[in-house]
């Protein structure tokens, strides 16, 4: 073997090495400003100092145990009164810190130092902090659709795709960073017929990932006060696991429904519970319409853990042409009743009319009379 090989090998050799060591870690990925368990084990033996340290530029002191009791006399600062061990547990060799309310501060390498009258040793642990793919809003307005999430960590990416397939124009999604959390957000403005389109928009960030779908459905046309059943017809069959939100020209919540427990629960909001019909087994609403105030746009939510379909269903509705059975009887007697008090108003009115036209008539004749007696005056009146 030529020096040159050997020396190769030894580099292979010392990089496998270093990265065996690195393989040791044991990685904990936390979400940001939960509680976590950075997890560290021993066996027991009489004697026990505990050191948790993180291991940034410089060793920063996290934890301290040691006769018996908790040292923090020189805890640093950022961990005060956010970190515990498991006393009870420690004599059963268990050095594992509780964190709470992690911080992106609190990401990087610690070290677990066990001391006991049996030796020491040393585990390395490496905490990942970040903030998972929440909600994902979309909404369609004209040939514009949007996507939007926020409170993310880390950086998010954001893609765009469509059922059936086009190639899209590529854009650039917009992100922002706040006090370390991102947010994004991109407009796709397509010429495509957005009511035979589903629009897909996925945002990525680490591990997480949630994909977010936009459909619409073919106008559903209903006469008021009959039942009419909205679908929601999502491309999915199986609905345990979701939850479902129907609401109302995209402002108000009609019913929440959840498919993760058995039986589902279902809460009607109060201005909607007279006009909800019982819920089938189906994620569609069964609705009847008490007005033509109820035309509009329906949208359907189905969300699990990883993704979320919306569909917008416009509801058209004409009046009842069935009239006299179907109709409320305050409809049939308001107008009755209406005419019965334009009549006794016209009475009224004319009445006064008449009565002020007599009294007008008078004055007007005690006046002419009145004017003849002054020309009667003037008249008389004799020249000096
Ligand atoms: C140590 O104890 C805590 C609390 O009971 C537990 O959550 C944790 O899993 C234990 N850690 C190990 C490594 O056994
Ligand atoms: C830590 O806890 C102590 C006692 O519970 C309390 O007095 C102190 O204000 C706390 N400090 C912080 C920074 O929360
Ligand atoms: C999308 O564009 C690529 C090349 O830019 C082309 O090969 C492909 O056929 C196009 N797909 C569609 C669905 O138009
Ligand atoms: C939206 O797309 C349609 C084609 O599907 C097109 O006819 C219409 O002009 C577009 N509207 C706007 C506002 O771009
Ligand atoms: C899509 O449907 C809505 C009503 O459901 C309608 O007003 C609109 O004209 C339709 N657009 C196209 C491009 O067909
Ligand atoms: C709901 O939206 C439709 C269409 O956008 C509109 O015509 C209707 O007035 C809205 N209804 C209410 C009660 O806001
Ligand atoms: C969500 O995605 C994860 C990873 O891709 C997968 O393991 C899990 O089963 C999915 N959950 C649901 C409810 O689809």
């Amino acid at each position: 073997m030529s020096p040159v090989k050997c020396a190769v090998c030894v580099v292979v050799v010392a990089l496998l090495w270093t990265g065996i060591l690195a393989a040791e870690d044991v990685q904990v990925p936390c979400s940001f400003q939960d509680s976590c368990v950075l997890p560290c084990t021993f066996k027991p033996a009489a004697g026990v100092i505990i050191h948790w340290i993180q291991q940034r530029t410089d060793n920063i002191q996290v934890h301290s145990f040691y006769d018996n009791e908790d040292q923090l006399d020189y805890q640093d600062q950022r961990y005060l009164n956010r970190t515990s061990l498991y006393k009870d547990q420690i004599s059963g060799g268990n050095a594992s810190l509780q964190l709470t309310a992690v911080t992106f501060q609190d990401q990087g390498r610690y070290k677990c130092y066990i001391g006991t009258n049996q030796g020491n040793q040393e585990t390395f642990i490496q905490l990942e902090v970040q903030a998972p793919v929440g909600k994902i809003d979309i909404q369609q307005v004209g040939n514009t659709t949007t996507c939007s999430s926020k409170g993310i960590y880390p950086q998010p990416v954001l893609t765009w795709s469509t059922d059936p397939p086009h190639n899209l124009t590529k854009q650039k999604p917009t992100v922002q960073q706040d006090q370390e959390l991102f947010s994004i957000s991109s407009s796709l403005v397509t010429s495509l017929n957005v009511n035979k389109t589903a629009f897909s928009c996925t945002v990525t960030a680490g591990k997480s990932r949630r994909t977010a779908t936009l459909s619409q459905q073919a106008t559903v046309s209903g006469e008021v006060n009959t039942v009419i059943s909205i679908p929601c017809k999502a491309s999915t069959s199986d609905l345990r696991g979701f939850k479902l939100t129907w609401s109302f020209n995209h402002s108000e919540t009609i019913l929440m429904r959840d498919f993760t427990e058995t039986p589902s629960e279902v809460q009607v909001q109060d201005p909607w519970k007279q006009l909800v019909q019982g819920m089938s087994g189906s994620a569609s609403l069964e609705l009847q319409a008490s007005s033509l105030q109820q035309e509009g746009i329906y949208t359907c939510e189905l969300s699990d853990a990883n993704k979320t379909h919306i569909i917008y269903t416009f509801l058209k509705l004409k009046p009842n042409e069935q009239k006299g059975e179907q109709r409320n009887p305050v409809q049939i007697i308001a107008p009755v009743i209406a005419v019965i008090l334009l009549a006794l108003i016209g009475l009224v009115i004319f009445i006064i009319i008449k009565r002020k036209g007599n009294r007008s008539e008078n004055k007007r004749d005690s006046t002419s009379e009145e004017m003849a007696s002054l020309s009667h005056v003037g008249n008389g009146r004799k020249p000096d």
